[in-house]
């Protein structure tokens, strides 16, 4: 991870859960890590408790109030990191939603739109802003991480996430996508996808769900998804990680 050291890092989400681990990782991984998310006081809290840490290289946290939904947002926050900061090197496309909503029940558009619009039209937006800069700015060796899940490779057991599922299997072919035009473009930029099984985190709390899935499921804690998104990004430059899927110990799907 050293040469990661110093250089620019955009982690969307990193107001809670996997996004808050990862970002926390990176800064402790050196990096300056500019965090998005729409709770900017989260944010703030974060920053507060990641300065004067003791050992190792230490980066640092920006927090960054974006709605990511929201494009002319995502653009002007893009447009920050490239004026303050000169360049993005990493981007982690976290942020994300669920629902727990019945396809056969669906009598309104706007659960699928959140979910389309946060999962997959955001995340397609980070990407291209990202890429652009670093092709502006001369960064040959970027690295774009989207967090999946395992619900991008499968159809999970559990009615009332299928429209889920259906946006996660979206990032599973922008993954692969993005890959092979950065392949015919002969860019360098990495592309990674992590897929976490069942991680402790807000995600269904957000969702407004009743259901405790964590009372009878193992489950991953959000540190061992940053642990992957380090993995990946602590590869020689010639290596590519492609997909890591990570599960809990006993995990049914
Ligand atoms: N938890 C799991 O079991 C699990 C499993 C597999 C994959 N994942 C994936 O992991 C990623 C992170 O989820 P999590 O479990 O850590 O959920 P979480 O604890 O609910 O955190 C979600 C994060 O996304 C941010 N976010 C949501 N909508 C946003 C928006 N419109 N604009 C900006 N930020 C937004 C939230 O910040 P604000 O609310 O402050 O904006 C929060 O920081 C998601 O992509 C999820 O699909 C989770």
């Amino acid at each position: 991870m050293e040469r990661w050291c110093g250089r620019v890092a955009v982690v969307t989400g990193a107001s809670a859960g996997i996004g808050a681990s990862i970002a926390e990782s990176l800064v402790r991984h050196g990096m300056v890590v500019v965090a998005m998310a729409r709770r900017e006081q989260r944010l703030k809290e974060l920053a507060e408790k990641l300065q004067g840490g003791g050992g190792g290289p230490k980066g640092s946290l920006h927090p960054l109030k974006v709605d990511i939904c929201n494009e002319a947002e995502v653009r002007d926050a893009f447009q920050w990191v490239k004026d303050t900061y000169g360049a993005v090197h990493v981007l982690v496309n976290n942020a994300g939603i669920t629902r727990n909503v019945k396809l056969s029940e669906m009598e309104r558009t706007d659960v699928m739109r959140a979910l389309v619009e946060t999962n997959v039209i955001a995340l397609s937006l980070c990407t291209g802003l990202a890429v652009r800069m670093m092709r502006e700015s001369g960064v040959e060796d970027g690295h774009i991480i989207h967090i999946n899940s395992v619900a991008g490779h499968s159809i999970l057991p559990f009615t009332g996430h299928h429209s889920y599922g259906s946006t996660k299997h979206a990032v599973t072919v922008l993954t692969e996508g993005l890959r092979k035009e950065l392949m015919e473009a002969k860019s360098k930029i990495r592309v990674t996808s992590v897929s976490p099984g069942l991680v402790k985190t807000e995600i269904f709390e957000a969702a407004g769900s009743q259901e405790d899935l964590y009372k009878e499921n193992p489950y991953l804690n959000p540190q061992d998804v940053a642990d992957c998104v380090v993995f990946a990004l602590g590869m020689p430059s010639h290596v590519q990680i492609h997909e890591v899927t990570v599960k809990p110990v006993g995990e049914f799907i």
